[in-house]
């Protein structure tokens, strides 16, 4: 099948094949928003809302399809469906927002929930919730998390998706730390990563800076 990759989404961070930081001037005016601390939570969601749409659609760029039956006023004619069954997997509660964007990208997909949050005090994850069925239900797997900062969380959630038995996980986020993406392939070496930016490193406290502080509080007014 013919390579449908939009250019931008071939710009690969740091000669990473794995690694897809967009350089659509969309994504980059859009996630200066997110970086503003004086932009609020109605508009800091909608603009998650957009980059969403923009690394979604660089993330699912090489899809495959299946050929299927349409008729228009005028003709019956080819259409296409995606052939692989399609999971978001939203990393409570920051990727909900994600979640209802990709939705509405991609109708197809079956959302799947995990809830974890990272412990103030360890940075490591901690896992509350996990309704996925006893067996597999999609082919592809997207986790959708705004933040990629030491990766516990990912590793987490990628952890959980291949011990279900998703062939294939990919990771889609807005911002991530190198130490972040490192310690991902580290443990998970198939795993892409598509942001809108790779960050220069992490600070004492794990936070990503630059950064856009905390994507949770951030969307959801609870950073007081
Ligand atoms: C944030 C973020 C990721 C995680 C990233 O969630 O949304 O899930 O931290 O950090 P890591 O890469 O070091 O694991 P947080 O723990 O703040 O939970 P929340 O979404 O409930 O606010």
């Amino acid at each position: 099948m013919a390579d449908h990759t939009p250019p931008v989404a071939r710009h690969r961070a740091a000669g990473d094949a794995r690694v897809f930081e967009s350089t659509h001037p969309l994504v980059k005016t859009k996630l200066t928003a997110l970086r503003d601390k004086g932009t609020e939570p109605v508009p800091f969601r909608l603009r998650v809302r957009e980059l969403t749409w923009l690394l979604g659609y660089e993330a699912l760029a090489d899809l495959s399809l299946e050929e299927t039956k349409v008729e228009t006023p005028l003709t019956p004619t080819t259409g296409y469906r995606l052939a692989p069954r399609l999971g978001l997997v939203p990393i409570l509660r920051a990727g909900i927002t994600m979640a209802d964007a990709m939705m509405e990208l991609a109708p197809a997909a079956q959302v799947w929930h995990l809830g974890l949050y990272r412990d103030e005090a360890t940075h490591r994850p901690v896992s509350y919730y996990n309704r996925l069925p006893p067996r597999p239900t999609v082919d592809v797997a997207l986790v959708l998390d705004p933040m990629l900062a030491t990766g516990g969380s990912a590793i987490a959630a990628v952890d959980v998706l291949k011990a279900w038995g998703v062939p294939e996980v990919r990771f889609v986020g807005l911002i991530a730390a190198p130490e972040g993406i490192a310690a991902l392939h580290a443990r998970h070496p198939d795993v892409r990563v598509h942001v809108a930016a790779v960050d220069e490193r992490l600070d004492e406290r794990a936070f990503i800076v630059p950064g856009l502080g905390d994507a949770g509080d951030r969307q959801f007014g609870t950073n007081l």
